[in-house]
């Protein structure tokens, strides 16, 4: 290993003597790690699955903080940090100001302006010796550019007391190790890379004791006080707007159809196209995406056969709805024919109506208002009722969601630069 090491000294045991040179820098790095590190990274929506929303008390509730650091080259990386109760963002991490953000009230829970700050100082050391670190041993380790690491690590709460912490960390959306118990471990199919990087990580017994305590000790007690103070915000229940639309057709005869439900809180909602009482197997759920407003989006489809979609609905069971779940059955294929049928009737009722009065009028000699029709077909378009609307409606609204999406993406993305 011909590092040509611009430090001089060469000591003899190379990943291993040249790691214990960092071991200073690594240490408070680790360190920060600590309280919040939770690395399931590659597992974030997979946990999807519909299922309907049980009592929120019964599910654990854990407090976990987030990192996604990307590195482009040995010269290039930029890192985000982010913390979470639940589903709940309650802190980011200010890369310009290399300070927590708050993003509630209560995100402080009843840690002291002391103890915070201390947390505080801990990630920006982490923060930065993180990618230095990194960098450094990306060789030794070998990490190939470009690649990505992501931290997840917390702490959870039932019934009432701590029940569990973890600490996750993976390589390219994969497992990689974890801590247990008092060690790291490599994660199953991680291979040797990640028995390597635990073997030097477990040789540091300052460094597993803090992330110990930090998942043990620091952790849980932050849980317990800003789940306190967050009370009220996990409690709030909103309801759900329900409303159908078709996607683009998945081929020759067949239709998309779309429920979209949008606006609910808290995040667990169970949603099913049915015949009667019959759920369709063909459901397909995307992601539950969020709105700027912390309640979130969801939309569900079932391609069918055009001729099939009659007698279809969508059904959405959602805390807030006091179990009277909400039912949209599908009108699609006949109500706006109908709807469209009818519209040119009236309007063609109207143009006689229009005509003999035009005759009339003209055979009295009189002129017409050019501006006559105008009501009429108005009225015309507000009788093809509320199915047609709905569906023009979709439109603009899903670009409105992707923007706002988007907007918060870019907000949150907001990268931490190093170097
Ligand atoms: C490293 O990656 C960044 C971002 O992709 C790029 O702008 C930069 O030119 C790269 N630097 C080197 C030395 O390759
Ligand atoms: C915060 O609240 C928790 C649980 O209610 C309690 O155990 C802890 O002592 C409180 N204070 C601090 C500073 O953690």
């Amino acid at each position: 290993m011909k590092a040509g090491g611009p430090g001089g000294q060469r000591p003899p045991g190379p990943a291993e003597a040249s790691f214990s040179c960092r071991a200073a820098m690594l240490l408070p790095l680790l360190l920060t790690f600590q309280g919040l590190l939770l690395l399931h990274a590659a597992g974030t929506g997979a946990s999807q699955a519909p299922r309907p929303p049980g009592p929120a008390a019964e599910e654990p509730l854990s407090f976990h903080v987030l990192q996604a650091s990307s590195f482009a080259n040995h010269s290039w990386a930029h890192s985000q940090g982010s913390g979470w109760l639940g589903d709940v963002q309650t802190h980011g991490w200010d890369t310009a100001l290399d300070t927590i953000r708050f993003l509630w009230p209560w995100s402080r829970g009843n840690f002291s302006t002391q103890e915070l700050n201390n947390l505080q100082s801990l990630f920006r050391l982490y923060f930065h010796g993180f990618t230095i670190e990194v960098q450094a041993f990306a060789h030794e380790f070998q990490f190939e550019y470009p690649f990505e690491l992501q931290v997840l690590a917390g702490c959870t709460w039932r019934a009432g007391k701590p029940s569990g912490s973890f600490f996750n960390g993976a390589y390219q959306g994969s497992d990689f190790l974890s801590f247990q118990g008092n060690s790291w471990q490599p994660s199953p199919g991680a291979g040797s890379r990640a028995q390597k990087v635990c073997a030097v990580l477990n040789r540091y017994r300052d460094i597993k004791e803090i992330v110990l305590s930090l998942l043990s000790h620091t952790c849980p007690r932050f849980l317990a006080g800003i789940l306190e103070a967050g009370k009220s915000e996990l409690g709030r229940q909103v309801k759900p707007e329900v409303w159908l639309s078709t996607g683009p057709s998945p081929g020759p005869g067949r239709l998309l159809l779309v429920c979209h439900v949008s606006g609910f809180h808290p995040k667990p909602v169970w949603v099913m196209w049915m015949r009667g009482d019959q759920e369709q197997r063909g459901t397909r759920r995307g992601d539950v995406l969020p709105h700027a407003d912390d309640t979130w989006y969801l939309r569900v489809t079932l391609d069918v056969a055009a001729g099939q979609a009659a007698g279809l609905s969508c059904r959405v069971k959602h805390s807030s709805l006091g179990g009277q779940d909400i039912i949209i059955h599908w009108g699609g294929e006949w109500a706006p024919l109908t709807l469209m049928c009818l519209a040119v009737l009236v309007t063609l009722l109207l143009l006689l109506v229009l005509c003999s009065r035009l005759k009339k009028l003209s055979s009295n000699g009189k002129a017409v208002a050019p501006g006559a029709r105008s009501p009429d077909s108005a009225a015309a378009a507000s009788a093809r009722g509320p199915g047609t609307s709905g569906r023009q409606l979709h439109v603009p609204r899903e670009s409105w969601i992707k923007n706002r999406l988007f907007k918060k993406l870019k907000a949150s993305l907001n990268p931490l630069w190093q170097r």
